[in-house]
């Protein structure tokens, strides 16, 4: 039996480079053949797929909201229907598939739905070697256990002390939600000229990315930041982290 997918979920407040650092996770893990990946859009402002330079036409929530309303092909059932329809909204693309959450729709009770999307997510899941989640600050979908427990949470926080701060108030909101701490580690990114000291680390830090113009140039010209350079500094930065994550998945 294939051994069960490794899951790594990116959380941290707005803007400190979840996206990225989770794009190039996936492509270093991509690139040692740690394949298939399963990448988790989890924020509702979708771009995961921008950075990977993926098409997505649909999330989950909007899927959702149809799936469980309209009328079905004759002769199938709404179960089988969600099934169709959920593996309808999974991008699939060379050693990495996509698929991303959107925002919970509508109001109602949402149980059957929410069960049946689950049980779908679970069921696909299981197909992947390493799974990589762009989350938000709130892990609103590690706090609703749609997409499970990750075995590892990477808070990502620029090296000011401001953001350093933030980091600890996320360390504390997964603790809060069952997370153990030996699951949690820091990547301080975009670092320039050091990190801030403010008084102990809030989880260990497993890597430290620095600041890279080939990133900043990608985003201003509107290219998937997976394309930066092999030797670029924030690329080799993130294959190291791959290489560490890779060793903790096989002494799991
Ligand atoms: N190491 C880096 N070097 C240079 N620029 C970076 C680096 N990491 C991220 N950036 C830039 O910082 C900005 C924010 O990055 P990103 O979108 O990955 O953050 P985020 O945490 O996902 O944001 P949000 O909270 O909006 O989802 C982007 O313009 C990105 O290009
Ligand atoms: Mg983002």
């Amino acid at each position: 039996m294939a051994p069960a997918p490794f899951r790594i979920a990116l959380s941290g407040k707005g803007g400190t480079g979840k996206t990225t650092t989770a794009a190039l996770l996936i492509d270093a893990f991509r690139r040692m053949g740690e394949t298939p990946i399963l990448a988790v859009d989890a924020d509702p402002n979708a771009n995961l797929h921008e950075a990977l330079g993926m098409e997505v036409t649909e999330s989950l929530g909007s899927m959702r909201e149809e799936a469980f309303t309209k009328a079905i092909p004759p002769g199938m059932s709404r179960h089988d229907y969600v099934r169709l329809r959920f593996r309808q909204v999974l991008v699939e693309g060379t050693g990495v598939d996509l698929i991303a959450m959107g925002r919970p729709e509508g109001t109602g009770c949402y149980c059957f739905s929410n069960d049946l999307l689950s049980e779908c997510l679970a069921g696909l899941q299981a197909e992947y070697r390493f799974i990589v989640i762009d989350a938000e600050a709130g892990m609103e979908h590690i706090a609703r256990g749609t997409i499970g427990v990750p075995d590892l949470l990477l808070i990502v926080s620029d090296p000011g002390a401001r953001g350093m701060r933030t980091a600890t108030r996320i360390r504390d909101i997964a603790l809060s939600l069952g997370l153990e701490r030996e699951r949690m580690a820091l990547v301080v990114n975009r670092v320039r000229n050091g990190v801030a000291e403010v008084g102990g680390e809030p989880v260990p830090v497993i890597a430290e990315v620095p600041a890279d113009p080939a990133i900043e140039a990608a985003d201003l010209e509107g290219r998937p930041i997976t394309g930066i350079p092999a030797d670029s500094p924030a690329r080799l930065a993130l294959s190291a982290l791959a290489e560490q994550i890779r060793e903790r998945a096989a002494a799991r």
